[in-house]
């Protein structure tokens, strides 16, 4: 049985690896601590798990969802009016996804031929590099460098390359690389999509989790912004509703109309119940994303301060659920580094290497464990590792 030729864009060799590593320790008997996984350990709030259950007990919520619900698309679009100081129209400039994931994948075939280029960056979340060669495009990895905040140098991307460039992903507050935009880069960016008429899809999954006061902006609070891209919002980490599968995309009407053609043909929406759990969430008390925010931000520095004293140093990211660590000192491979810390200390994170080429020498350590757990951490890796 011959696999067709796409099937190579999803191989997902060093997180197979990872999880192999994982059960032979666990078949030692070591209690292995996740700190690689990226979905939030934390429960959604009770009025919006109430609204799930009055959904789920309503016989009227059983048939297919087709065409959303206005309700919905209405409520966020309030929500990025009072967050983002941004207009959508809730009938055009918005369409509801299952998990912005959905629309990740699918935005490719919409307007990928076979040969397009893609610009994606690089490290990067998985999914932007899998659409692409799953529609049979080509990449062109912008890499994100520390030396240049991790944000996408749009001047190094040579003009014959923009000019036959199609779509750009970026993201921010970026998965794995932690970092955060500022609006002159997103006004760089929608200069250059004008320039080259290329389509930019911002994945704002990370908006709300933020720290110390920091508010990560949408992409399309910047003028021009709506001409030539869209977004990517989800409500799996604002509101701890990872499983739930809900998320939008919003902005371009003619590119989110494109998107929907390809989802009418191959699903028929979002769950009922989930989507009025979604208005619970987006029209609720949202005291609940304060203290989320605040049990990630006490995390990252529960981690961040307790592995700096054992002489692991990395910088507390602004935003994420994530911490991007250099490897430290006296380690090159990420692969290796990562190993060695699940054999001897049964903690694990991911190499930076799985997420592009140059997220090597990095590791990506999730948040997604309670204080007690990073304490637990803590102490391993300081009985078991001297880094000083
Ligand atoms: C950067 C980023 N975008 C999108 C997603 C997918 O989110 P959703 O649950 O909305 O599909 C994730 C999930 O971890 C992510 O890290």
């Amino acid at each position: 049985m011959q696999l067709a030729r796409r099937m190579q864009a999803l191989a997902p060799g060093i997180f197979t690896a990872m999880t192999k590593a994982k059960t032979e320790v666990e078949a030692k008997g070591v209690r292995v601590i996740n700190l690689g996984i990226g979905s939030p350990d934390l429960p959604p709030a009770p009025h919006i798990i109430e609204a799930l259950r009055q959904g789920v007990e309503n016989p009227r919520n059983y048939t297919y969802p087709i065409g959303g619900n206005l309700k919905l698309h209405q409520a966020l679009a309030n929500w990025y009016k009072e967050r983002f100081n941004v207009i959508l129209d809730p009938q055009t400039e918005i369409i509801t996804l299952m998990g912005s994931q959905d629309g990740l994948a699918h935005i490719a075939w919409a307007y990928i031929n076979p040969g397009d280029i893609a610009l994606v960056p690089d490290p990067g979340y998985p999914i932007y590099s899998a659409s692409i060669l799953l529609a049979e495009g080509e990449l062109y990895p912008m890499p994100l460098l520390a030396s240049n905040k991790f944000l996408p140098d749009l001047k190094a991307i040579p003009r014959d390359v923009a000019k036959k460039a199609k779509l750009m992903t970026i993201n921010y507050p970026n998965n794995p690389v932690a970092a955060s935009a500022n609006p002159d880069f997103f006004k760089e960016v929608v200069e250059f999509a004008r320039n080259y008429d290329i389509i930019v899809c911002h994945d704002v999954a990370y908006a709300e989790l933020a720290y110390d006061g920091f508010k990560p902006m949408s992409f399309l609070e910047v003028p021009g912004a709506k001409e030539v891209g869209i977004e990517f919002y989800s409500l799996s980490k604002t509101y701890n509703m990872a499983g739930c599968r809900i998320g939008f995309a919003v902005g371009n009407a003619e590119v989110l109309q494109a998107l929907d053609t390809i989802k009418s043909n191959i699903d028929y929406g979002v769950f009922a119940a989930v989507q009025e759990a979604g208005i619970a969430a987006l029209t609720g008390d949202q005291a609940c994303v304060r203290q989320t925010a605040a049990i990630y931000q006490r995390r990252r520095d529960i981690l961040v301060d307790g592995l700096g004293s054992l002489g692991w140093h990395m910088p507390k990211p602004q935003a994420s659920m994530f911490v991007w660590a250099p490897l430290p000192n006296g380690y090159t491979s990420s692969m290796e580094f990562s190993i060695e810390l699940l054999n001897k200390a049964g903690v694990l994170v991911i190499p930076g290497i799985a997420f592009g080429s140059q997220g090597e020498g990095y590791v990506r350590i999730g948040l997604v464990q309670p204080a007690e757990e990073l304490q637990e951490v803590i102490q391993r890796i300081g009985s078991c590792f001297n880094f000083n």
